[in-house]
């Protein structure tokens, strides 16, 4: 065994919902590792705003949450996924309650709100701060449990397969994963009898985006590394209201701000546009709102729209968004008063590796869950607040088949070592960051909320050039962290755009100039390396 090998049953890669559930679920029985790249608490998890979708209301149905995720998901949804996590939602807010997450309650039940697409009152809530409260009480109670190691700053470079046994077996098995270790500088080898992949989307492959620093897709881009099919990544949601500020670039205003009665306005006429575009007005689905933003920045020449909840009584909004409320007045905006400069941003990652109803990927000894994966809940375009739940369902399915088949499992055998004696140090480090830059801008700019397949065409060239140089610089230079996400990044940049062009229809969030209808039967695209 390498001497920079540690051992555990199950190795978690991501501490947010989907990973920190999984933990939860296979600490019963098993040893956990659940490594981070930085903080416990840098995921998107955290930053969630407007909460989690369950049928709770006595007029809502399963039926009608499964509608409305498949109207959202424009066909492309898998029907057994959506019936499988939309009727475990009840359960799995239950937990999330005797785990201590203080939902807000409405007498005796909780309050539901309201977000696009939703065709009732369906979302369970922390103020405007969900996230927060749930990731606190997944990492209090993953604390508290002795089977669960939590290591934060263990930035995961490559799963470990056949190919990296001490005797070569070249089988596509996964024994967990290389890490670099941010105290130490070194590269570890973390072995498990199985791996979960938990490390959430790619968002920041564009330019303007919600999520936060670290979502660079390095989990989708590692599995695809090992060998897993990934699908539909050409599904990349914007979020109608990321808010526009010139120094905060990434503060989102929750759906729920329309929700309970924000409207859409021309920030010069006044005019509220929205039913000029859909009969739901604001609270259409996410990839409408946000189409008829860009068309109205676009064609009026404008920066920013404005998302005006002036008309409801000031303390209705104090109440309902402390934190956004708070957040605002620090940069000089009162909105019990005035308007909010929006403009859409990336927001999440509809597809990414494929998985079916149990987790498991195309890979043994590989499971995956949250936003990293395409378990078919989502389709064509996510229906607001389905995310999080997509992570306690698939989190706990992870974990139970783990434990159910954990017979069926053998222990990993020898690794190798991590090479590290053909590279040294970097004396370019401004490589990183131009290119890392590049890629935004032209993702944004060519592969953004409108598309053409000349503007996909020009972007697949840059990914082409960008891959020699930055395989070239990963081949000669000691990894950082850095590194590793840019290297990431570029690999789902390609995935994105070599999705998009195999694509030739327009449906929920890819919209093609060249193919603007729909077809009558909706397909995955699936990549297979
Ligand atoms: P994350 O919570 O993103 O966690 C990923 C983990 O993987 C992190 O711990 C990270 O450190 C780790 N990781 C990544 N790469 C590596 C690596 N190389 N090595 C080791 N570890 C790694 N959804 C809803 O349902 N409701 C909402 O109200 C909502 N609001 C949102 C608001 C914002 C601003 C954003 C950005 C998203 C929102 N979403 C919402 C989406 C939702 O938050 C995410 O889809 C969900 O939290 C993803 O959880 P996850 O566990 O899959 O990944
Ligand atoms: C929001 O609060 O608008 C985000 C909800 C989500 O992404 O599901």
């Amino acid at each position: 065994m390498s001497r920079q090998s540690h051992s555990t049953d199950v190795l978690v890669i991501g501490s947010g919902a989907a990973g920190l559930t999984a933990a939860l679920t296979l600490a019963q029985q098993r040893t956990v590792t659940v490594l981070a790249k930085g903080p416990l608490t840098s995921g998107s998890t955290a930053w969630a705003q407007g909460g989690i979708a369950a049928v709770l209301d006595a007029g809502d149905t399963f039926e009608d949450h499964i509608r409305d995720t498949r109207v959202a998901g424009a066909g492309l949804n898998r029907r057994e996924t959506v019936e499988f996590v939309i009727e475990r939602a009840p359960k799995a807010i239950a937990r999330l309650v005797e785990l201590g997450v203080p939902f807000n309650a409405d007498g005796a039940s909780l309050h539901l709100t309201r977000e696009g697409g939703h065709s009732h009152r369906r979302i369970v809530h922390v103020n405007d701060a969900t996230g927060w409260a749930v990731q606190a009480a997944l990492l209090k109670a993953c604390e508290a449990n002795p089977n669960i190691t939590l290591l934060p700053d263990h930035s995961c470079i490559d799963l470990v397969t056949g190919r990296n046994e001490e005797r070569y077996s070249g089988s596509g098995r996964v024994w967990g994963a290389y890490a670099l270790d941010g105290a130490t500088g070194r590269v570890q080898v973390y072995r498990a009898r199985a791996t979960i992949m938990a490390s959430g989307g790619a968002g920041r492959v564009y330019q303007f985006s919600t999520a936060p620093r670290g979502a660079t897709g390095d989990g989708i881009a590692m599995a695809w590394r090992a060998g897993a099919r990934v699908s539909n990544m050409e599904m990349m949601q914007f979020h109608p209201t990321c808010l526009y500020n010139l120094e905060v670039k990434n503060f989102l205003i929750t759906e729920a701000v329309r929700g309970e009665g924000g409207q859409l306005k021309h920030p010069v006429t006044g005019h509220r546009f929205m039913p000029d575009y859909d009969p739901r007005a604001e609270l259409a689905p996410r990839d409408v709102v946000a189409r008829a933003i860009d068309d109205q920045i676009k064609r009026f020449g404008l920066d920013y729209v404005h998302l005006d909840i002036s008309h409801m009584p000031p303390e209705f909004v104090k109440e309902h968004f402390p934190t956004i409320h708070e957040k605002l007045l620090g940069l000089g905006i009162d909105m019990t008063k005035e308007p909010i400069p929006v403009v859409p941003a990336q927001h999440y990652t509809c597809g990414g590796i494929l998985v079916g109803l149990d987790a498991r990927t195309d890979l043994p000894g590989l499971w995956a869950a949250g936003e990293c994966t395409e378990s078919g809940l989502h389709g064509a375009n996510r229906l607001a607040s389905n995310s999080l739940l997509e992570c306690f369902v698939f989190g706990e399915a992870a974990g139970r088949d783990i434990l159910e088949c954990w017979d069926r499992l053998y222990d990993p055998p020898a690794i190798r070592e991590w090479d590290e004696s053909r590279v040294t140090d970097s004396d370019e480090e401004v490589v990183i960051k131009q290119n890392w830059t590049e890629i935004r801008r032209f993702m944004w700019n060519y592969v953004g909320i409108v598309r053409t397949t000349k503007r996909l065409e020009r972007a697949a060239h840059r990914i082409r050039m960008l891959t020699d140089e930055i395989e070239d610089y990963y081949g000669h230079f000691r990894v950082t962290t850095d590194l590793i996400e840019l290297r990431n990044l570029l690999q789902c940049a390609d995935l994105i755009v070599q999705s998009a062009l195999k694509r030739h229809e327009s449906r929920g969030l890819h919209f093609i100039l060249d193919y603007p209808n729909t077809d009558l039967v909706a397909r995955d695209t699936v990549l297979v390396p």
